[in-house]
């Protein structure tokens, strides 16, 4: 038998990671189930997929999904700090599907890792941040014309792939995995909240009560964060652009500031915006000394950390994931998990129970480009179908073992009706 190629940090990993697999598997009963009709069926024959993913224990499981649906599946990192080490040795060693991650990986293995999945030639790829689909259009234009289509996991990588198709530069279709309500309604929201603080508190081990937590960001994700950290008692300061979105986070019950005006007011500060430098030198100038500041967005540029460098006269690591930046007047600011995603660089990411959702998404977006393989959709960003995501929140129910109400006909016939009012 040859070897499962990849390039992973210690295969002796192996029997931790395959427990690991174990556990979240047992909280995502949906992707079981799938999985289940997916060995049956095998829509997938004859299909490549490139996922360049975070390689967790709940990817795994979507690895596995894939493979027993009969695809030749091949995984990338898609942030060089979220890799369970563990799980890339279990998913080489345990169930022969090439990975290469390394967690803590340079910018260059990073993308000499991308372009070992590519040499597969896929006809579907699975990002989440979009960067696979960036590097195969930049520098992999050829292999283009034998793709089916692709994924997209997270709200950087769809606000990208739009970026793409509105400059005409998008020669595929994907899928915006997460537009679907099944993913960005509790895989935004509650994962990301949960995860995020549960990260921070791995760090710190702080008390959050009577703190003052500044989320940047209210979109699915920052209102996760904020309502979580409420729950454990901090005093909750929202940053926002979008007067709307800050309108909500005041009636959702928020202090809301600019972020001139937070800076100096944060024990905590968490970027979740998907932009770039929304806090920046002047908002450390300003901060209070031991302020800590993190992120949570998908790629580690929220923080402009080149400027925090140019700031410290001193820098250290002082606990794992958190270090410490002395300032010319010896305040002190603290880094936490390099400014990457602290809820995949601290922790271990969402639950299961809700990547349960969003990877039951992603499989059956993969069996729907799959299916239109010789009928391929427009090149252009597509939602997952509604039935899809009506029919996830369904088996999610029914796992859970809850009813739905139904109408009855006079309620259904009462809806369509526009003659009876008052
Ligand atoms: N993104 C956030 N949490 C994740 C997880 N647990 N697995 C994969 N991708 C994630």
């Amino acid at each position: 038998m040859t070897p499962t190629p990849c390039d992973i940090s210690d295969r002796s990993l192996a029997a931790e990671g395959k427990l690991r697999i174990e556990w979240s598997d047992q909280q995502m009963p949906v992707l079981t189930m799938i999985r289940r009709r997916f060995s049956e069926d095998r829509p997938l024959a004859g299909a490549r997929i490139a996922a360049c993913l975070h390689v967790t224990s709940e990817t795994a499981n979507l690895m596995r999904t894939l493979k027993a649906g009969g695809a030749e599946v091949v995984l990338c990192a898609s942030n060089p700090l979220s890799t369970q080490d563990d799980v890339a040795a279990a998913l080489v060693e345990e169930h022969e599907i090439p990975v290469y991650a390394r967690r803590g990986e340079d910018r260059d293995t990073y993308y000499a890792h991308l372009e070992s999945a590519l040499r597969t030639n896929p006809h579907i790829t699975m990002d989440d941040g979009a960067d696979l689909i960036s590097l195969l259009h930049e520098k992999h234009p050829e292999l283009l014309a034998e793709m089916w289509g692709g994924t997209e996991e997270t709200t950087t990588g769809v606000v990208r792939l739009r970026a793409m198709a509105s400059q005409g530069d998008l020669a595929i279709p994907l899928m915006a995995v997460n537009d679907s309500d099944t993913k960005h309604l509790f895989d935004n929201r509650y994962g990301t909240g949960q995860s995020t603080l549960d990260g921070i508190l791995r760090a710190t081990n702080i008390l959050l009560a009577g703190r003052d937590l500044v989320v940047v960001g209210y979109g699915w994700c920052g209102r996760g964060v904020a309502s979580r950290a409420d729950g454990l008692g901090a005093n909750v300061i929202v940053v926002e652009v979008d007067p709307v979105r800050a309108l909500e986070a005041l009636l959702d019950g928020y202090r809301v500031a600019s972020m001139t005006e937070a800076a100096a007011l944060g024990d905590l500060f968490v970027t979740v915006t998907g932009n770039k430098h929304v806090i920046r030198k002047k908002h450390f100038n300003a901060m209070k000394d031991g302020a800590m500041v993190c992120n949570s967005g998908h790629f580690d540029v929220e923080l402009d950390l080149p400027g925090l460098y140019e700031l410290a006269r001193e820098h250290r690591k002082v606990r794992t994931s958190v270090e410490e930046f002395r300032l010319l007047d010896g305040r002190r600011i603290y880094l936490l998990g390099e400014g990457r995603l602290i809820n995949l660089a601290a922790a271990e990411g969402h639950p299961a129970a809700v990547m349960d959702m969003s990877f039951a998404n992603q499989a059956l977006a993969a069996e729907f480009l799959a299916g239109r393989r010789d009928e391929r959709l427009e090149p252009g960003v597509h939602p997952v179908p509604a039935d899809i995501d009506r029919k996830v929140a369904e088996l999610k129910l029914e796992t859970l073992g809850i009813s739905l109400e139904r109408l009855t006909p006079e309620q259904e016939k009462y809806l369509g009706n526009w003659h009876e009012g008052t």
